[in-house]
């Protein structure tokens, strides 16, 4: 599922393309992406995520990808900044996933693209139960979406979704791609 998830992810950028990944874990997504892209700036808020995913940088060798420990929410980026921006399996663990999306929608081109693939907890009777089960055992789990849900939650933040296909697996994951809403009166390329 993880190879399929990067082959669609690599689909979405091209060779110029300058790239956010927010919530990056250890890194595997924008180190895997690193040679389709121009560069990357990968986040997330674990510190100890951060260290592993730059040891896994400089093994590697991937120049063009920077690693920061910073929290979604408040991002260190201006308005506008990124061709793409990735949020992967993100938004079903924060509290509060309208502001990760909201910061993801100021720091994107009006042309961009927001590439968000999201484990589905909610899809199914068989979903919901393992999520019971992970939540549990600690899995950090604050949303459970379906399908449908998700997809109106992105576009109900200034988004259109363009492409959105289940991935399935034990805990399916919605592969979604989108790009921002024209704003009214606005020109659609800024
Ligand atoms: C399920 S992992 C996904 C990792 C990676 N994106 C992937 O798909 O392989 C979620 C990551 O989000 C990070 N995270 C959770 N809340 C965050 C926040 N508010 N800001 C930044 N990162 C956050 C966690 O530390 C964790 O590494």
């Amino acid at each position: 599922m993880y190879d399929d998830l990067i082959r669609r992810i690599k689909l979405e950028v091209s060779p110029k393309a300058i790239v956010l990944d927010i919530g990056t874990g250890t890194g595997e997504i924008p180190l895997r992406i690193s040679s389709d892209v121009s560069r990357i700036e990968a986040v997330d808020c674990s510190a100890e995520m951060i260290r592993r995913a730059q040891d896994k940088a400089i093994q590697r060798g991937a120049k063009n990808v920077t690693f920061r420990v910073q929290d979604s929410t408040l991002l260190p980026y201006g308005s506008c900044e990124f061709d793409v921006v990735i949020l992967a399996n993100l938004l079903h663990v924060v509290p509060m996933p309208e502001r990760v999306l909201a910061e993801a929608f100021r720091v994107l081109r009006q042309d961009g693209k927001l590439i968000a693939p999201t484990f589905v907890h909610g899809e199914s009777p068989k979903t919901r139960l393992i999520s019971w089960i992970l939540r549990r055992k600690g899995h950090p789990i604050h949303t459970r979406f379906d399908s449908s849900t998700l997809k109106a939650f992105v576009e109900g933040h200034g988004f259109v979704v363009t492409q959105q296909v289940l991935l399935k697996n034990i805990m399916p994951v919605s592969f979604v791609a989108a790009r921002r809403a024209p704003q009214p009166g606005g020109s659609a390329v800024d």
